[in-house]
Parts: structure tokens; C-alpha cells; sequence
């Protein structure tokens, strides 16, 4: 049912109780009935005033998401600051976390880049060289990292890259490739885990990171299975603060879609 409609259905519920209510002064009844009735009109428009004042919230956002470009289940813009938390940065800081993995000259892919929180420490590891492609689908979260770097010797090693939801759309293969706090988001798990197969060179790695409150213990485990049927082998399972996290390498050989 559409929101109008459910909140026109309200406001009859509103009207109705009201109209009840002057009824039950007129009527003859019991001093204790005429006070029951009144306490039921008087709750049926409460309810009713309650659930039109819900709709309207749910009007409010959902046209808020509309204008910012954001599907449901997406890390919205409004939330963007949130990822840029400056305690968060003391656990989540690409130095400490990539740096089995990363090499100068590397080709490293941040999918789902948001704010670019990663992108940037990437960029000092790759250095001059190499080259970091900040993928993301919302073009509010690819302008946030552009207003970060400009004017910097980041803005030459950090592509920006706005992808569909279903795919990145990239053909260039990478060294390295990190997904924090994405898989939750993407609308196939499978599709996802078979494009980043398809993006990361042989014997190279897929730092995952989810969530707890988005991704429960299962849901993960059911992630890596994913990602095993697509092609990737686990290879570690680091502690991170806040982050359900797996490391997968690509093995050499390619596996049967089919599986
Ligand atoms: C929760 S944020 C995390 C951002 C960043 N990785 C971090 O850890 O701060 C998820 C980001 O992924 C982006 N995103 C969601 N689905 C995506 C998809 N299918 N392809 C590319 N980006 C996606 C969202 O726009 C959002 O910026």
C-alpha cells in the first residue's frame, strides 16, 4: 500500500474517532461506559495521529535518499562523516593493516572507497609509481576523496572510479585489492566475489572487512564460502577492531563457473 493512501486510511480513523467521540457524549449510557468509549475513540486517534506522523518521517527519508542517489541497504551520504571518525582511524589505518600486502608500484583496487579513508594511506604505499582505483557508486563519496587530495601528489596516483552497483566495471588487473565494510552492500555476494577474481592477478590478495552490526557471524561465514566457490582461498583471518575480517588469495587456477 502506497504511503498517501495509508495516511489518508489514517486520517479517517482520526475523523471516525472524533465523530465517536462527541457520539458518546449525546448518547445514554452508563457514566462508566460513556468513559470507556471516549478512552477507545481517544486511543484509536492516538494511534492513528502516531502512525500519519511515522509516514510522513518515512516520506521525509526516503525522498532524502532519493535525492541523494542512495538505494536502500547503501552507506548513505549522511552518514559519510561517520566513516571519517577520527577514533576510527586509530584502528582502521592502511599502514598497519595492508602492509603484508602492499608493495611500491602496486596496483591496488579500494572498492567501495567511501570517504577514501584507505585510499589515501594506500596511495603513500604504492608511492609515485604505482597506483590506487577508489571505486565507489556514489559520486558524493568520490567528491569527498577529490576535495581531499586536490592540489596533492595524491591526486596523480588515486583514480576515481564511479561504478554501477552490479559491477566496477574495471578491466586492469591488480595487485592487491581491499573491500572494507562493502560486501554487505553489493547485491549479489557471488557476482562480487567473481568480478574481484577476474580483476586480481594469480597468487595475489582480497582483504575483505565487514561490519559486526551489519554482518552477523553467519552471514560471514557464508561470504567465505562464497568467495571459496568463486576461486579464493583463505589465507588469513586478521583481528581487527570492529571488522569481521578475511584475507583470500587468488588461486592460479581458474575455477569452473559452474560449481
Ligand atoms: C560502509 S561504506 C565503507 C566505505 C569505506 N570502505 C570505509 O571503510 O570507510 C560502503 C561504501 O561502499 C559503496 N558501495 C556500496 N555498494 C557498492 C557497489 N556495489 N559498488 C561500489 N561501491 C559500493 C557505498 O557507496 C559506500 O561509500
Amino acid at each position: 500500500m502506497k504511503n498517501t493512501f495509508k495516511q489518508l486510511l489514517y486520517s479517517l480513523i482520526v475523523v471516525l474517532g472524533a465523530l465517536l467521540f462527541v457520539l458518546s457524549m449525546k448518547l445514554e449510557l452508563a457514566q462508566n461506559y460513556i468513559l470507556l468509549f471516549e478512552v477507545l475513540c481517544a486511543s484509536m486517534m492516538l494511534f492513528a495521529v502516531v502512525r500519519i506522523w511515522m509516514l510522513h518521517k518515512q516520506d521525509l527519508k526516503d525522498k532524502k535518499a532519493a535525492a541523494t542517489d542512495t538505494k536502500p541497504g547503501i552507506c548513505s551520504m549522511e552518514h559519510a562523516h561517520q566513516l571519517d571518525n577520527p577514533f576510527r582511524k586509530l584502528g582502521h589505518n592502511a599502514g598497519r593493516l595492508f602492509k603484508k600486502y602492499i608493495n611500491k608500484g602496486d596496483t591496488v583496487i579500494d572498492v567501495g572507497c567511501g570517504t577514501g579513508i584507505f585510499s589515501i594511506g594506500i596511495a603513500k604505499m604504492v608511492g609515485e609509481q604505482g597506483k590506487v582505483l577508489a571505486v565507489d557508486l556514489q559520486q558524493g563519496m568520490l567528491d569527498i576523496v577529490a576535495e581531499k587530495i586536490k592540489g596533492s601528489k595524491y591526486e596523480k596516483t588515486i583514480e576515481l572510479i564511479k561504478s554501477a552497483a552490479e559491477s566496477t566495471g574495471l578491466t586492469e588487473p591488480a595487485d592487491f585489492i581491499i573491500a572494507f565494510y562493502l560486501v554487505h552492500e553489493v547485491p549479489s555476494a557471488e557476482n562480487f566475489f567473481k568480478e574481484m577474481h577476474s580483476l586480481l592477478k594469480a597468487g595475489k590478495y582480497l582483504y575483505i572487512a565487514e561490519p559486526p552490526h551489519h554482518t552477523t557471524t553467519e552471514s560471514f561465514a557464508e561470504m567465505i564460502t562464497v568467495a571459496e566457490k568463486c576461486g579464493f582461498e583463505i589465507a588469513a583471518k586478521p583481528t581487527v577492531i570492529m571488522g569481521r575480517t578475511a584475507v583470500f588469495c587468488r588461486r592460479a587456477k581458474e575455477v569452473n563457473s559452474e560449481q
